[in-house]
This record gives structure tokens, sequence and C-alpha cells, in this order.
């Protein structure tokens, strides 16, 4: 055994805790409660508990995809390091070249890549600052600020709609080259960025990064447009249509200048062998992962109208699979104690958002037992 030079307890030379980058003081722990968590709060049994807050999809992955990850054997070899088969599926499903695809952990990894990519080195290049349009997905902003770079934040306005004036200002005052992030349907309010948005952005100097994660639910997508715009990037994931959250895998579709710095960079190993193997299954399979889809979008549809035979909701018209209301004339803690006491989770919000509530579409009998519990209100 090595002899140690110091005792365990020593006080070491220097205190490391205090030579963490200070980013991290504008950052939060992110840790959302589990089931069980959410079951012993609420005092009930994990099985009752009807999860509607994180636009999980409720039917899960296809019968073949289940059949194959029950039977799954390959967990001693490594997978393969640039998902060549699921990008040439992926090339197929959306009909673009599998050589300007790139697959990861999650689309979460593709954001970060993204940041990775351009964050300014100090042998030159990069891009110092990111767009995110409040309220949108947080990550933008969380791995801006992991990266160093400077968030411009340029709320949305009434309705959720984008202050186009309000960033067309900020790079004609000053038009370094920025990343602007956006969803679209953008979450939280499902809604889709229109043509005259997108056309006026895309000639803005900035890398557009499209993350279009609940665009199966809308059949509205623009990933055939990386191949005509060299500074439009399109992120998907097979986290909600599919059914995978839990495996972790999203793509990224670039512009074909990019891949060669992108090859480069990503990790290596980055999707594990059963998050390949069942996006795969899911694109070889396609006509029951798609029928799935447009059950929770013919559900989205009758859950919208029901929700607004209620005085106390407004309905924000929704192209995801999640629906955002806003609370008015009772206070939004009546709501959630009346549908918690029934094990129905839904997403709330604090600051300017604490009004609303959003709530991913179930199935058939999720959703009804949704609207009994806002019976009772
Ligand atoms: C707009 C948006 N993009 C990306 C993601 C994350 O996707 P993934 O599970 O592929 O990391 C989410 C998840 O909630 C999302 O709402």
């Amino acid at each position: 055994m090595a002899t140690l030079r110091r005792p365990i307890n020593a006080t070491p030379p220097f205190d490391p805790s205090a030579l963490v980058g200070r980013r991290i003081e504008e950052l939060e722990e992110y840790a959302p409660e589990t089931m069980e968590e959410m079951a012993q709060r609420l005092g009930l049994p994990v099985g009752q508990l009807i999860k509607l807050d994180a636009n999980e999809n409720p039917y899960g992955p296809t019968r073949r995809t289940m059949a194959l990850l029950n039977g799954f054997s390959e967990f001693h070899r490594y997978p393969d390091a640039v998902s060549r088969r699921l990008r040439e599926a992926i090339g197929e499903y959306l009909d673009v070249d599998p050589d300007r695809v790139v697959v990861g952990n999650g689309s979460d990894e593709l954001i970060d890549l993204i940041m990775r990519l351009f964050r300014p080195s100090p042998l030159g290049g990069g891009i110092a600052q990111v767009i995110d349009c409040p309220p949108s997905f947080s990550m933008y902003a969380f791995y801006g600020i992991s990266h160093d770079l400077r968030v411009r934040r340029v709320p949305r306005r009434d309705g959720f709609r984008l202050d186009l004036r309000a960033i067309e200002a900020m790079c004609a005052r000053d038009p370094q080259p920025r990343l602007l992030f956006l969803a679209s349907p953008n979450n939280p309010d499902g809604q889709l960025l229109t043509d005259a948005e997108f056309e006026r952005l895309i000639e803005l100097p900035v890398v557009m990064v499209l993350d279009e994660a609940y665009v199966e639910f809308a059949n509205a997508s623009r990933v055939s447009l990386t191949a005509t715009y060299d500074n439009l990037i399109v992120l998907r994931t097979f986290s909600k249509w599919a059914g995978l959250a839990g495996l972790r895998v999203g793509y990224g579709v670039f512009p074909e200048a990019l891949m060669p710095a992108l090859w480069k960079l990503k990790s290596p190993y980055n999707v594990n062998v059963l998050a390949q193997a069942a996006a795969l299954s899911t694109l070889e399979d396609l006509e029951e992962a798609q029928a799935t889809v447009a059950r929770i979008v013919a559900e989205r549809e009758k859950l919208a109208a029901k929700l607004r035979e209620f005085s106390f909701l407004r309905v924000i018209d929704s192209q995801a699979n999640f629906l955002l209301c806003r609370v008015r004339g009772v206070s939004i803690n009546t709501v959630r104690r009346a549908v918690e006491k029934r094990g129905i989770i839904l997403r709330y919000y604090g600051g300017d958002m604490q009004d609303y509530v959003r709530i991913t579409v179930g199935t058939a009998m999720q959703n009804e037992s949704l609207l009994v519990a806002l019976r009772s209100v």
C-alpha cells in the first residue's frame, strides 16, 4: 500500500472549492422530484400517480422496440462511436444527407456540443453571445452560462410571440455574430415559429439553432433548409414522439461546412448501445410510432376543447404534446391541490409565469382523470 504523505484530514495547501469558476454562481442545481419523492409527498402509492409534467409520451416505445430492448444482450460492446446505422435511418426518415447528422445523448448534448463548438478559443475564433428568448427551454441559458458565453435575454411579448424588433435592434447596434436558440414548437406555449419570423431572423448575423423537439406533433419541420442556409442548425429528439426520453437520444442536422469540426469535437461513445438500437428500431417501424403521435395529437385537441370549458383556464393553442394554460379567478395553488390530491402532477412555474400551468397530453384515461379533478376546483 502506498504511504500517505499527509494525514487524511489535513488542510490542503489551498482550497479547491474557492477555485471553482465563478460562472457556477449563476447556475442552479437541476434535480426535479423523482416519482417516489412525489408519491411520498402526496401520500399516494407511486402506481397511482399520473405524471403529466415533463412532456413524456405516455405510450412509451413501440412494441417492436420494447421486444428488442427486453432481449438485448450486447451490453459488453462499445457502441458505434458515430452511430452509422442510426444516422443512415435518420437520413432516410427526414430525407437529409446522413453525413450532416450528429447523434447525441439527448438533444441536450447537442446544445452543449454547439456551445463548445463556437465558444471563443484563446487561439482565436468563436461566438461570444447567445440570444435566448424566454420563456423557452431553460437549457439554452444553462449551457450558455456554463461555457462562459454571454446570454442576451430577449423576452417574448404578449402571446409568447418573439420580439423580432428587439432582436433586430440588438444585431443592428452591434453586428457581432451570435447563436440564436429558438424552439418550434416552443416550450412552454407550444406555438410554431412563423415563416415570416424565420425569414427575418435567418438573415441576421446569427447561427440559428432551431430546436424541433416537438415537431412530430406539428408536421412543420424546417430540417430540409439546413441544406440551403449555412447558418441554420436543426435539433431533433427521440424523447417525445418516440417515447425514448429515458434512453437519451437526440440529434442535430447541420450545414455541411460545420461537419469536420463537429466530428473532431464530439465526445466518443456518447450514445449508448441501447439508445442507438431503440432509436433505430423505432425508425424501422414508423407506422406504430406515427399512429401513437396521431393519437396524442387527437387527444390534445380533445383535451384543449374540454379545458376551454373551465372558466378559470385560458388555454393556448398548441402544436406540441402539451397545453399551456393561464389560471385566472382562482389561485393556482387551489388548482394544484385539487389535482395533486388525485395524484396528478403538472408543471408549475415561478416569476412571470406563476399563473401558468403546463399539462402534458396523456392517455384518454389520464386526461379524463385530470378533467374530473379540475371539476372539483
Ligand atoms: C424544447 C426542448 N428541447 C429539447 C428538450 C430535451 O430533449 P432531449 O430529451 O432530447 O434532451 C426538451 C425537453 O423537455 C425541450 O422541451
